[in-house]
């Protein structure tokens, strides 16, 4: 199928192309390479011998969208653009709210007119409320969100939920992703933050490689096993995976479903450095710090709907997450700008 991948030249947009591809599907990316490089691309071919269209342009610019929808016959969307750094959307919530809910407004309103009624959309654990038991099921409770990036996720869902309401016809599927890492394991395509790192991988193998002093572990006085903070670590190749299980179920299912993307392991920090350490044979130096405002002591995801629904499973372990990152942060120090 001709798949309209939004926010494709980013860290996992980049990987679901590749999955795309070796699935036999055409990916088209739009992006507006706010927080990407379009080298990504270009590594996208060198994996898989495959020249993606790219389209550098905004999803709230509907006068764009109207013209790749008469120019491209889609089947469906993914829809992963947006921004995503928690503490800027705490800076600057109405960029987040504009950005987030303005494109996904204009992407379901062109797509509507246009006939195309699958959407895969990018949500995020951190839609789950912070009072729910382990591990969160796609029952569990969600809102109360401690950050306007959050609530953008929040409400995204609710938007696409009551469009899918409105009009049977639609296939709304929203993917609540835990932690991604990792990389592709060629090294050609991986996550590169914009200056100093906020996510735990990125800092560690930053931190492995000299760029940063030493990592702060914010808090060791949770109630876990260690006392730091536990999550569930998915391999971005294995995520990128769940989202053409995710298209396959789409062609097959109308209204609205929701699935959580994790393994349903979870790792605390301490894990993570150790493991990281172990698998490359580097050496992490960290130090404790205080507890970081907002952050729950422990999240990871029940992926049973998941693996029972749309057949999909984590493949990889926490030794390929780590042996991945540093493959790419080794052989890329600058991302890509090299
Ligand atoms: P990313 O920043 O690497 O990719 C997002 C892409 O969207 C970027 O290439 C950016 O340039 C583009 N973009 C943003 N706004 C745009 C707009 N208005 N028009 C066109 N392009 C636009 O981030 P990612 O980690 O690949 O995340 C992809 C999606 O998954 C995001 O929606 C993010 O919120 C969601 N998500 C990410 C994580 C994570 O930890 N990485 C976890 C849960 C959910
Ligand atoms: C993981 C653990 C930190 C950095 C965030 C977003 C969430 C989702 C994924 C998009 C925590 C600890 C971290 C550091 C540390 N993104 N840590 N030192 O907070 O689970 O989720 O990214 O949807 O919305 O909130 O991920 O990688 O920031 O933190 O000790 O320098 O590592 O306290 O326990 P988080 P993270």
């Amino acid at each position: 199928m001709n798949v309209l991948v939004t926010g494709g030249t980013g860290y996992i947009g980049s990987h679901t192309c590749v999955e795309l591809i070796n699935a036999g599907h055409k990916p088209i990316v739009l992006d507006n390479l706010c927080n990407s490089n379009p080298e990504s691309l270009n590594r996208v071919r060198e994996i898989t011998g495959e020249e993606v269209p790219f389209i550098e342009g905004d999803v709230c610019n509907e006068k764009l969208l109207h013209e790749i929808f008469s120019r491209h016959s889609i089947d469906c969307v993914i829809h992963f653009a947006g921004l995503k750094a928690v503490g800027e959307s705490v800076a600057k919530p109405l960029e987040y709210y504009q950005n987030n809910l303005g494109s996904t407004m204009s992407l379901c309103r062109v797509m509507g007119a246009h006939n195309v009624k699958k959407i895969i959309f990018s949500s995020s654990a951190t839609v789950y409320s912070g009072d729910n038991e382990m591990p969160l099921r796609e029952t569990s409770k969600t809102g109360n969100c401690t950050n306007p990036y959050g609530w953008t996720k929040y409400m995204c869902e609710q938007i696409l939920r009551d469009v899918a309401k409105a009009d049977p016809e639609w296939s709304v599927v929203l993917l609540r992703y835990f932690n991604p890492v990792g990389a592709h394991k060629s090294g050609l395509i991986g996550e590169h933050p914009n200056g100093i790192p906020n996510n735990l991988m990125p800092y560690i193998s930053q931190t492995a490689i000299g760029k940063r002093d030493h990592l702060s572990v914010y808090g060791n006085d949770y109630d876990t096993p260690d006392g730091t903070g536990v999550r569930d670590y998915i391999h971005v190749v294995d995520l990128a995976r769940g989202h053409v299980a995710a298209a396959n179920y789409m062609m097959n299912h109308k209204g609205e479903s929701v699935f959580n993307l994790g393994t349903g392991h979870g790792y605390s920090v301490l894990d993570m450095v150790h493991a990281f350490e172990e698998a490359n044979g580097v050496k992490v130096p960290y130090e404790i710090a205080p507890r970081r405002p907002g952050d729950l002591a422990t999240c990871y995801a029940d992926p049973t709907k998941s693996r029972e629904v749309l057949g999909w499973g984590a493949e990889f372990n926490q030794v390929d997450m780590c042996r991945d990152t540093w493959n790419w942060q080794s052989k890329n120090p600058n991302g890509y700008d090299e």
